[in-house]
């Protein structure tokens, strides 16, 4: 049972498969068709929506990718397409200002640039054009040109006065409110004629675990509704880990951040980078705004997809995690968690409960560096991550690297490391160094990348690592807009 607003519209959908996707509904049982398929794997954008939640601070409203989200994740929530928008018989203020920057040409993808500026017209961004090009990071245009859409955002930006939607918002609430339970009760909660579970508490996850061996977990969905929309998978039994209250925990204390394996990226983000600011790059290139408020860092860990950019940076963080199966934990260090291609060392009724990252040494550096073709929303084809504490005497007193993207699993050199313990770290052997590291790589060849391109960019990232720590003033990046600066 999934109760939700389309609009304002109170929705029952009595049975659904558990991985019909918000975009088939749409299309295919709502028949509001101006939400588009183009990619189904949520690398174009055509299918974004918004999704309005009752938060703590009241109701937010964010941007997801229709066609990998599961229709299952919109109880209790609000739902938005592109036909939702009109505002007494006249455009909204955010399609309003793409007719007048002439922002639409052919308009297949002007339904997912929309509901993006929506998304960002109703939240707190400051009004630039770094803001746009955030929440446009998820979506691509083939016939426009990006130059008057982003015109159009940050004007849009620049004259926010409100819209139906906030001059309604107690309404709106209300409606929300007065939905069934935002999660759903007990007794219902496990259908198992559609194979769905929603547990609340840990003890009702290992519940639904023991009922459902073979279940799949499932929170952002990033990643599992691949299966469903490119390899055509039936994915008939599914854990939905999003309403388990101890999974969306993030707190931070003077060990460092302990975050609940479904807590959203987007979530993450400012605890993350209070602490390591230098993973922003990182962050901002994981994935599009869409996917970082849908994707978690659990569900990139469980994958174990060789392409994850995640374990690179928690290896090179000494980050570790709690597995649970309900009744015993057990604490495993992130570098011996993926154990080969998309398997861990999880065992058939543990789950990735929460993800532990260190407080940083004061002094310490990091960089994280990913190497690929599109700059917001692409596979790595390198990804890596150094980890530098020195003493006082500029001694490296600890190194740790982390590589993705060239082999079954994050790779991690330690007698390479190791040799670096002691040496002054201005003045090593840097070519040497980097030699040393490329003759340790046997990497993979593949459409993204030849092995010895490869080789060759992860080598020439470690010079970068010793340029950027040892000499902060020469330039080593190609400046784009505003704070990022391209790789
Ligand atoms: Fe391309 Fe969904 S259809 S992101
Ligand atoms: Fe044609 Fe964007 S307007 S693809």
């Amino acid at each position: 049972m999934t109760d939700f607003l389309l609009n304002r519209q109170p929705v029952t959908l009595a049975t659904t498969d558990p991985d019909l996707t918000v975009l088939d509904y749409l299309r295919e049982q709502a028949h509001l068709t101006g939400t588009k398929e183009g990619c189904a794997s949520g690398d174009c954008g055509a299918c974004t929506i918004v999704v309005g939640e009752l938060t703590d601070q009241g109701l937010r409203y964010r941007s997801l990718n229709s066609c990998i989200t599961f229709v299952h994740s919109l109880h209790g929530k609000q739902l938005l397409t592109v036909e939702h928008l009109e505002q007494e018989g006249a455009l909204h203020p955010v399609q309003q200002a793409l007719v007048e920057h002439h922002g639409s040409q052919c308009g297949f993808c002007t339904p997912g640039f929309v509901m993006s500026l929506f998304a960002l017209y109703h939240s707190d961004a400051p009004p630039n054009r770094e803001a746009v090009l955030t929440a446009l990071s998820g979506n691509l245009c083939r016939c426009t040109g990006y130059r008057p859409i982003i015109d159009a955002g940050v004007a849009l930006l620049k004259d926010r006065h409100g819209d139906a939607f906030s001059a309604d918002l107690a309404n709106i609430e209300a409606e929300l409110r007065s939905l069934e339970t935002p999660v759903l009760p007990e007794e219902t909660k496990s259908d198992h004629s559609v194979g769905f579970w929603k547990p609340t508490t840990r003890r009702e996850l290992a519940k639904a675990r023991s009922q459902a061996p073979g279940a799949r977990y499932t929170a952002g969905s990033t990643d599992l509704a691949l299966e469903k929309t490119q390899r055509l998978t039936d994915l008939d039994a599914l854990i939905d880990l999003t309403g388990v209250t101890e999974l969306n925990r993030l707190t931070v204390d003077v060990k460092g951040l302990h975050i609940g394996a479904a807590v959203s990226y987007t979530d993450l983000e400012p605890a993350l980078l209070a602490d390591y600011p230098e993973a922003r790059e990182w962050l901002e290139r994981l994935g599009s705004r869409p996917i970082r408020n849908r994707g978690t860092l659990g569900g990139n860990l469980g994958n174990a997809s060789p392409i994850g950019d995640t374990p690179p940076l928690l290896i090179a963080l000494g980050a570790s995690v709690t597995l649970s199966n309900g009744h015993t934990e057990r604490s495993v260090p992130v570098s011996e968690l993926i154990t080969g291609y998309r398997q861990t060392v999880l065992a058939e009724d543990e789950w990735i409960d929460t993800i532990h990252i260190p407080r940083r040494k004061p002094g310490s550096q990091l960089r994280a560096y990913k190497i690929s073709k599109r700059f917001e929303d692409d596979i790595s084809t390198v990804c890596a991550v150094f980890y530098l504490e020195t003493d006082h005497n500029d001694k490296v007193t600890c190194l740790r690297a982390s590589f993705g993207g060239l082999a079954a699993t994050p790779l991690v050199l330690s007698d390479w490391q190791k040799q670096l313990t002691g040496q002054h770290w201005p003045s090593v052997a840097v070519n040497e160094l980097s030699q040393t590291l490329a003759d340790n790589l046997a990497p993979i060849d593949d459409v993204r990348a030849s092995a010895r391109y490869r080789v060759q960019v992860t080598a020439n990232l470690f010079k970068r690592f010793h340029l950027e720590t040892t000499q902060p003033d020469i330039r080593s990046r190609v400046h784009i807009h505003g704070g990022l600066d391209h790789a």
